[in-house]
C-alpha cells in the first residue's frame, strides 16, 4: 500500500493517540502522558504508557503508534488499520498513483477471474464428468456440507475447456495466464491449462478473496499436488490454506494449530477444529508466522511423528525465536508416528487430534529437550557446551526481557537436570549404524582442526568461504546451510559467487573456481579469506586438508555459528541416512556428527561473545 508522502503524518497528527487506545486500556493521566496496564500482557500494575505520538511498555517492551495499535490489537492489516483511523479523522485514503489504481483495478478483476472459474469446478464436480471426483472425496470421509463450505470443485479435463467456459462472460487466455490458471506455451502454441484431472481446492485470503487454487490427482500419481503459480494476488510465503475460516475459528475460542496439508485441515474443521491453516507445500516463513500471530498469542505447530517431523520442528524453532515476544508464543505438538491428523480424526475421532494439542509443548520445553538431546555425560565439558548452547539461543530473542527470562528459565532447567546414565549419543549413533549393518564410524576428533581460544565471528565465518574455496566439492552439500548464514560483506560477495559457479559448473574443482572468481574480480577478497592474516586458518582450512576432514571442519564452523541448525542438519542426516542408505549419505552424516560432537565436546567457545 503506496500512500502520498505526507498522508500518514497527516493522519497520525489528526488521531488522538490517547483516544484511540483509550477505547480498549483504562489510561490515566500521569503527568504529561497516559498511563495504563499494557494490554499485551498481562499486568497489574501499569507499565505501559502513552505519549502523544507513541505508547510504549516498559514491561513487554511493545511499541508503536496509533496505526500499529490498531494492528496488534484489532490484529487488522496496515490498509484495514489505516482505513479505519482515516474514516474516524474524517480523512479519505488516497489512491497512491494512476499506475497504483490501476494494479488495484487489475487485481479486483482476477478476483473476479477466479471466482468464475471456482463456480465453473464446482460446477463440474456434480455432472457425469466429476462423478470420479466427487465420490473420491466422499470416500475420503467428507460430507456434502464440508465439500460446499471448502468449494472444491474438479478441474474438468483441460485442452482449453475452462477458457471456453468462462470466454462467454469475456474472460480472456491473459486474464487466465495472469491469475495462474493457464500457462502460455512457446513457439505460436495456444496457451494450455494449468490443472486439469484434478480435484480443485480454492485458496482464499484472510478476507476469504480468492486468490489461487490448488489441484489434487485422483489416487496415486505424481505430483500429488499441484499448486497455483505466484501471482499478484498469490503469495506462497504469506498464505495459509483456511485461514478466512480460521479467523473466524480462532474468534469462537478455537485453538489455532498448523498441520501439513489441504486434507488435514479439511478434515480438521469436519471435526470441529475451526481454526485449523496449512501452508501450501512450503516450509513455515517469517510471513506465515506474523500472519499467525494475528490470530493467536500462542498457535500450535503440528509436526509428524518421524525424522523429518522433528527436523522441520527444529527449523520453526529457529525461525521463531528471534521474534518471540510476551504477546507472541508458539506451542509444538507432535504427531503419532505415521498419523497425519487427517488419518487421525478418521481413526480415533476428534479426540485423536485433541490429545495431540493437549500434550502440545510449549516452546521453551522444545527448546530445552532439543538442545539437550544427547547430552548424557558427565564430563564437565559437556555440561558446559551444552549450557552455552542454551545461552546461545535465549540470546536470539530479540525481545531483551523475554530473552533474560528464557535464559533463566533454560539455565535452572539445566542444574535441575541431572545427566542421564544411558550411553552417550554418540554410541546410540553407532549402534543405529551398527542396526542398519554399517561399519560403526571411527571416532573422529576435530582436535588438530578446532581452532584454539575461539575465534570470534567474522573469523568462523571466513573458514566457512576458506574450506569452500580449497574444496568446492562439498558446496552441493552444504550450500543451502551456507546460504543461511550472515556474513560481512566482502565474504558475503564471494558466497554469491562461489554459489552461482557452483550451480553451473561441471566439475567442482579449486582451480577452476579460483579462476571465475579471478575473471570475476573477486581475486582480492578470495586472497584475503585465505590468508594467514589476521590468525592462520584452522588445519581443515588448508587446501590440502583430507576431503572428511574439510568437511567435518566445516560443520563445525556451521556449528559454531548456528548449533540450533547444527543439529536440525544431523538429524536429517540421520532421516536420509535410515531411508537410504548409500556412501554419500554415510558420509554427510559422518561428518555431521563429527562436527556435532566437536562441539559437545566442550570446547568453550560456543559461548556467545561480548
Ligand atoms: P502430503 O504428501 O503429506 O499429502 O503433502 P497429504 O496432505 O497427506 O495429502 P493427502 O492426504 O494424500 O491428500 C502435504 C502437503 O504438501 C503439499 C500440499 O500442500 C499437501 O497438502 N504438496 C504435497 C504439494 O504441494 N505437492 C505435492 O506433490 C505433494
Ligand atoms: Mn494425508
Amino acid at each position: 500500500m503506496a500512500l502520498p508522502a505526507g498522508f500518514l503524518d497527516e493522519l497520525r497528527a489528526r488521531t488522538p493517540l490517547s483516544a484511540v487506545i483509550g477505547r480498549r486500556v483504562r489510561l490515566a493521566k500521569s503527568g504529561r502522558q497516559w498511563k495504563g496496564c499494557c494490554p499485551f500482557h498481562g499486568e497489574k500494575t501499569p507499565s505501559f504508557y502513552v505519549y502523544e505520538d507513541h505508547f510504549h511498555c516498559f514491561g513487554c517492551g511493545v511499541h508503536g503508534d496509533a496505526v500499529s495499535f490498531v494492528m496488534q490489537s484489532q490484529g487488522a492489516t496496515f490498509p484495514e488499520a489505516v482505513q479505519q483511523l482515516a474514516a474516524e479523522a474524517g480523512m479519505e485514503v488516497p489512491k497512491a498513483t494512476p499506475q497504483a489504481a490501476a494494479a488495484e483495478r487489475r487485481r479486483l478483476d482476477l478476483h473476479g477471474v477466479l471466482e468464475a472459474a471456482a463456480i465453473a469446478y464446482k460446477r463440474r464436480l456434480f455432472l457425469p464428468e466429476g462423478a470420479k471426483a466427487l465420490s473420491y472425496l466422499r470416500g475420503r470421509g467428507l460430507t456434502e456440507e464440508t465439500i460446499a463450505a471448502f468449494g472444491l470443485g474438479w478441474s474438468g479435463e483441460g485442452r482449453g475447456a475452462l477458457l471456453a467456459e468462462l470466454a462467454r462472460d469475456e474472460v480472456t487466455a491473459e486474464m487466465l495466464i495472469e491469475s495462474g490458471l493457464m500457462r502460455e506455451a512457446e513457439g505460436g502454441r495456444p496457451p494450455y491449462d494449468l490443472f486439469f484431472n484434478r480435484v480443485m481446492f480454492p485458496i482464499r485470503d484472510r478476507q476469504a478473496r480468492l486468490i489461487s487454487f490448488g489441484g489434487r490427482i485422483l489416487g496415486d500419481g505424481q505430483p500429488k499436488y499441484v499448486n497455483g503459480p505466484e501471482t499478484p494476488l498469490f503469495s506462497k510465503r504469506r498464505t495459509l490454506y483456511a485461514l478466512d475460516r480460521a479467523r473466524e475459528g480462532a474468534r469462537a475460542g478455537g485453538i489455532v494449530a498448523v498441520v501439513e496439508g489441504y486434507m488435514d485441515v479439511i478434515a480438521l474443521h469436519q471435526a470441529g477444529f475451526k481454526a485449523a491453516v496449512a501452508p501450501l507445500g512450503t516450509a513455515l516463513t517469517d510471513e506465515h508466522l506474523d500472519v499467525l500471530w494475528r490470530l493467536s498469542p500462542v498457535p500450535v505447530l503440528c509436526f509428524d511423528g518421524d525424522a523429518a517431523g522433528a527436523r522441520a520442528a527444529v527449523r520453526s524453532v529457529e525461525l521463531a525465536l528471534p521474534h518471540l515476544t510476551p504477546a507472541r508464543g508458539l506451542k509444538l505438538a507432535t504427531l503419532p508416528p505415521g498419523e497425519d491428523p487427517d488419518s487421525l480424526v478418521r481413526r480415533h475421532g476428534p479426540a485423536g487430534f485433541q490429545a495431540v494439542l493437549d500434550a502440545a509443548r510449549p516452546l521453551g520445553d522444545a527448546l530445552f529437550d532439543l538442545l539437550h538431546e544427547g547430552v548424557n555425560d558427565l564430563s564437565p565439558e559437556s555440561r558446559a557446551a551444552f549450557r552455552a548452547r542454551l545461552t546461545e539461543a535465549a540470546g536470539r530473542i530479540a525481545d531483551k526481557s523475554l530473552g533474560a527470562e528464557y535464559r533463566s528459565m533454560l539455565i535452572d532447567r539445566f542444574y535441575a537436570s541431572r545427566p542421564r546414565t544411558r550411553p552417550a549419543h554418540g554410541a546410540r549413533d553407532g549402534n543405529r549404524f551398527g542396526r542398519l549393518g554399517q561399519p560403526a564410524p571411527k571416532p573422529f576428533t576435530l582436535a588438530r582442526t578446532a581452532p584454539g581460544p575461539g575465534p570470534a565471528t567474522a573469523e568462523r565465518a571466513r573458514h566457512l568461504v576458506a574450506i569452500l574455496l580449497g574444496h568446492p566439492g562439498l558446496l552441493h552439500d552444504v550450500e543451502e546451510a551456507f546460504g543461511s548464514v550472515p556474513l560481512p560483506e566482502a565474504l558475503d560477495r564471494l558466497r554469491t559467487a562461489i554459489l552461482q559457479w557452483g550451480s553451473a559448473a561441471e566439475v567442482l574443482d579449486s582451480d577452476a573456481l579460483m579462476t571465475h572468481l579471478t575473471a570475476t574480480g573477486l581475486a582480492a577478497d578470495a586472497a584475503q579469506a585465505l590468508s594467514a592474516v589476521p590468525v592462520p586458518l584452522a588445519a581443515c582450512a588448508a587446501p590440502d586438508a583430507m576431503p572428511a576432514e574439510a568437511e567435518a571442519g566445516w560443520w563445525h564452523f556451521f556449528g559454531l555459528m548456528n548449533p540450533v541448525r547444527l543439529e536440525a542438519e544431523v538429524a536429517a542426516a540421520m532421516a536420509d541416512f535410515a531411508r537410504h542408505a548409500d556412501t554419500t549419505v554415510e558420509r554427510r552424516l559422518i561428518a555431521l556428527c563429527a562436527a556435532r560432537n566437536a562441539l559437545r565436546q566442550g570446547d568453550m567457545e560456543t559461548e556467545p561473545e561480548g
